[in-house]
């Protein structure tokens, strides 16, 4: 790009940068001017040096392309608070030229490029060449994003009934702040069929999210179909026909995933959340639904937890683990080690017994053993496990430092965690947790709340630093965040309306940062309009993301405000 583009374009960005665009993650450097520029569905887009990449790597760049080309022809976007009209004398975009200038291969990790520069020019040139937008990352992992971003700048004028681009020439210059940005979905406490996964990993594609953390067993059921073990499903599934989820599916559901740049980490939560396990082997779960005080046993009802001493527990991992983790490409796996009670185990005859027999050992020490059990099989299968805070905050095990550490209590204890040198995946239940504030869901308790109340909306998500008062060097272990929608009141009927546009507000800390190019802080107020731009734009690809404020609002960005006399 030239010097004297820029400038042009610096100029324009300067006189009009308050303008509104959906844009989110909003880039990380981003200079726009002050032209509509049309674009026809036709535009031709092709890859320079394609022929050169891995198969693969062609495979997700063609279904990206359809994808594009897909919002180019349908989408028609009308904004409700962008206000900007074609000209009759606007240039148009003949084409967009694709560059991958690195690593042609498919291979998606921890450590991929995902960055991406966009360049979408307003020159009339004196000889009338066409106009072409280029676009260029390291990986393909960064052009998924870049066409992402593009599909953003695409308006549809209400009065010419043609697509443009506002506000061209644009020069956008992206990457991510954390490698590790996810979602969790729990498939356990209710289910959801795999159309309802895919449309959810679609979305969460365009929201620049790469980590889908699939909670996928729990107390609650257990929906997997092993192979191994089918009695799992066929005896713990809520419908061991319809309420699966096959090696089939999960092999649809990891590859379309990959196809848009996302990475799915499953979670087979461990000792603790396993009662589910014992529809089909009672003999490893101890204190299985005790009722009705579950709460002395079990952080939820169902109570069970796994065996620690039991052969039979070691033979099922054995067995267990490695089909699981064949079944999960991905690097990492979670191995669970959430809400342990050691009650459970205290009132297990075959655990006291083997205590009494063996005094050098205690609850924890078993604990410790299950978990390094567990983790061995993990690293055997080659990857690396993941474990929820607990095990190394609240029962202290000594864990090796490959482990990554999962935070979900309060902030503080991820400088906690850090602090013993493990990687973290931030995601605290006071900021990210997109289930509370809807009641409590347990029953004959007409006055509870949610265990996390109050309701986690977008602006308190938004305000969530992972890497708040850490040290440099503490900031460095964390590898990012996620955020979580547990499902205990949330199914295929009201999930997207949970999870979007809220979810989305945590994919920009997480991709964009808390700070700007100039690091200042990110506010609500900047941010206000363009995610309600944004989540306009995905009701209209119909997700039923819900709304922020009235429309009139939407359409009168800033006048819906708290006024400065109430702010602090
Ligand atoms: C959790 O919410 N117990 C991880």
């Amino acid at each position: 790009m030239s010097g004297l583009y820029l400038t042009y374009i610096l100029f324009f960005y300067i006189l009009y940068s308050s303008e509104v665009l959906a844009m989110w993650p909003i880039p990380q450097s981003w200079l726009k001017g002050n032209e509509s520029l049309k674009i026809f569905p036709s535009l031709d887009i092709k890859c320079t040096n394609i022929e050169t990449a891995e198969e693969l790597t062609q495979q997700i760049f063609e279904g990206a392309k359809n994808r594009f080309r897909e919002f180019l022809v349908n989408e028609k976007y009308i904004s409700p608070n962008v206000h900007f009209e074609v000209s009759e004398n606007s240039l148009t975009l003949h084409s967009l030229n694709i560059e991958i200038t690195g690593d042609k291969s498919s291979k998606l990790n921890l450590n991929t490029d995902e960055s991406y520069e966009l360049s979408i020019p307003y020159t009339s040139d004196e000889n009338n060449k066409p106009l072409i937008a280029h676009l260029k990352a390291s990986t393909i992992f960064g052009i998924l994003h870049g066409l992402n971003t593009f599909t953003q700048l695409l308006y549809f004028s209400k009065e010419k009934k043609e697509l443009f681009i506002p506000f061209a020439p644009h020069y956008i210059r992206d990457y991510p702040i954390f490698a590790h940005r996810g979602l969790l979905l729990d498939t356990s406490r209710n289910y959801y069929p795999v159309n309802d996964l895919l449309k959810m990993i679609d979305v969460m594609s365009w929201n620049k999210f790469n980590v889908f953390h699939w909670h996928v067993v729990d107390a609650n059921s257990w929906p997997v179909k092993s192979e191994v073990y089918p009695e799992l499903s066929e005896k713990g599934a809520y419908d061991p026909d319809t309420m699966i989820y096959t090696k089939e599916d999960i092999k649809t559901i990891v590859e379309f995933a990959h196809q848009r740049g996302i990475r799915v980490i499953p979670e087979f939560d461990m000792p603790g959340h396993t009662f589910a396990i014992s529809y089909s082997m009672p003999e490893i779960i101890t204190c299985p639904d005790v009722q009705p005080d579950w709460n002395n046993y079990s952080a939820a009802p169902p109570s069970g937890q796994m065996n620690p001493i039991l052969p039979a527990t070691y033979e099922f991992l054995n067995n267990l683990i490695p089909e699981m983790t064949s079944w999960f490409p991905d690097e990492f796996y979670h191995a669970g080690g959430d809400e342990v009670v050691m009650n459970c185990w205290k009132v297990t005859d075959s655990v006291t017994a083997y205590l009494k027999e063996h005094p050098n050992d205690t609850y924890e020490t078993l604990l410790g053993m299950f978990i390094n059990k567990l983790h061995s099989l993990v690293r055997k299968s080659g990857k690396t496990p993941i474990t929820w805070q607990e095990m190394v905050v609240e029962h202290k095990l000594p864990l090796p430092k490959d482990v990554v550490v999962q935070v979900w209590t309060t902030e503080d204890n991820i400088k906690k965690v850090t602090g013993l040198g493990y990687r973290v995946i931030a995601g605290s239940a006071d900021y990210w947790y997109l289930d509370c504030g809807h009641g409590g869901w347990v029953g004959d308790n007409p006055d509870g709340n949610s265990w996390c109340d109050p309701f986690k909306h977008w602006q308190r998500i938004y305000s969530y630093n992972p890497i708040k008062d850490l040290t440099k060097e503490e900031a460095k272990l964390v590898i990012g965040g996620e955020t979580l929608l547990w499902s205990e009141q949330a199914d295929p009927t009201n999930f997207e309306t949970k999870l979007w546009p809220r979810a989305s507000s945590a994919a920009e800390i997480l991709w964009s940062g808390n700070y700007d190019e100039n690091v200042n802080p990110r506010t609500t107020k900047e941010a206000l309009p363009r995610l309600n731009d944004w989540r306009f734009r995905m009701v209209a690809r119909g997700i039923r993301a819900e709304p922020l404020q009235p429309l009139w609002c939407v359409k009168n960005p800033g006048k819906c405000d708290l006024p400065p006399a109430f702010q602090h």
